[in-house]
């Protein structure tokens, strides 16, 4: 057994080693890939992924969102340019090794049938030569963390499961290594609203708090806005027409495709119903004296927004101003508001008029 693991081991962790600090996490570079029968799926792609980012990609169906994922862990292989996972060329890689430490999880989950849902979270675990103990507490805290309760979940096979646990457990699978990447393709797709909201709540609170960095494909844009912390707007063909975080997306849309992709979600019009509060502001660090910085408490001026105001004012505020705009409460400036703090605000809007 031992000498199985070495390998594998080494391989993972000379993976690892081979990014430079500050580098990517996972970068496209110029990567395409046209099917056999002629079909281009993916147009000379350049994107990257940050340490600890979650980044969704959005768009039709058919715009190469699924095939990008899967050029990341060679499911796909790239027809030209390249595609690096910490540092390395995927190419170049032992797939075996490169999947180890990509955790991946797709709408049909694709659970083994015939193993329990104890067995299905301890794979990867096994597989690395995890003793029994460490992967058994790992697979009770991974079921808890995705809220099964392992006394009544471990010992069932997925059949005896809904469309939504079954996810959930798939979910589970993809974490119980804690690999520093996970690629995610409709994870949610098969769960209820309700049960899709809790679900996207829970596993974004899992990404901050274990660092995962990610690719997450959806075609619901405000589950992109609830978990982006960019989103890359994919075009049929394979075009990458815009990648930003959320408000800028609504703000400033690059494309037409873009602007229909984003006006057709309910997000933007939750922007008319949330309200700006004094926390969205508080929590922006107070800005160091700039030449056009206005110290708190100064007169407001042409620009400013206050605490109170509709978020979609807000937006537009802001959307002239990028560097952000002075708060104002009762007359006063009391803040600066940043592009961060609205989008804090919207995922407020967003989980409160929903959830
Ligand atoms: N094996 C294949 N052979 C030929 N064409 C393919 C193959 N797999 C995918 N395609 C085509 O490549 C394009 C991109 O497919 P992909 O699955 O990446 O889209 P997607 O954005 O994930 O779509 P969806 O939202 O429907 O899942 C589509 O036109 C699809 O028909
Ligand atoms: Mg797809």
């Amino acid at each position: 057994m031992t000498s199985e693991q070495t390998p594998g081991r080494a391989t993972a962790l000379a993976l690892g080693a081979a990014r430079a600090p500050g580098e990517a996490v996972i970068r496209f570079e110029q990567a395409r890939k046209e099917y056999p029968d002629g079909t281009v799926a993916v147009h000379e792609l350049d994107l990257e992924v940050q340490e600890h980012e979650l980044l969704v990609l959005v768009g039709a169906s058919g715009c190469g969102k699924s095939t990008t994922l899967r050029m990341v862990n060679r499911l796909v292989e790239a027809t030209s340019g390249r595609v690096l996972v910490e540092g390395r060329d995927v190419a170049t890689v032992d797939p075996v090794a490169l999947r180890r430490r990509i955790g991946y999880v797709i709408q049909d989950v694709g659970l083994f049938p015939h193993r329990t849902v104890g067995q299905n979270v301890a794979t990867v675990p096994e597989l690395l030569g995890w003793d029994r103990g460490r992967t058994r507490s790992r697979v009770g805290d991974l079921l808890e963390l995705v809220g099964l309760d392992p006394a009544t979940y471990t010992g069932r096979y997925p059949h005896q499961l809904s469309g939504g646990e079954r996810q959930r457990v798939g979910v589970a699978r993809a974490l119980a290594a804690d690999p520093p990447v996970l690629l995610m393709d409709e994870p949610f797709g098969a769960v209820d609203p309700s049960g899709r909201r809790r679900l996207q709540q829970e596993f974004w609170r899992i990404q901050r708090e274990l660092g995962t960095t990610v690719m997450f494909v959806t075609h619901d844009v405000d589950e992109a806005v609830r978990l982006g912390d960019r989103i890359a707007v994919f075009r049929r063909g394979g075009h990458l027409e815009q990648v930003s975080d959320a408000v800028t997306l609504l703000a400033r849309p690059r494309t037409s495709t873009v602007a229909e992709l984003v006006g057709t979600g309910s997000t933007v019009r939750l922007l008319s119903i949330g309200e700006l509060t004094a926390d969205d502001v508080a929590a922006v660090p107070p800005r160091p004296a700039a030449p056009s910085g206005r110290p708190a408490g100064s007169e407001p001026a042409a620009g400013t927004v206050a605490v109170g105001d509709r978020l979609d004012v807000v937006l537009q505020a802001l959307a002239a101003a990028p560097d952000g705009v002075p708060v104002t409460e009762g007359g006063a400036v009391v803040g600066h508001l940043t592009a961060d703090g609205l989008l804090r605000a919207v995922r407020r809007t967003v989980a409160s008029a929903q959830g």
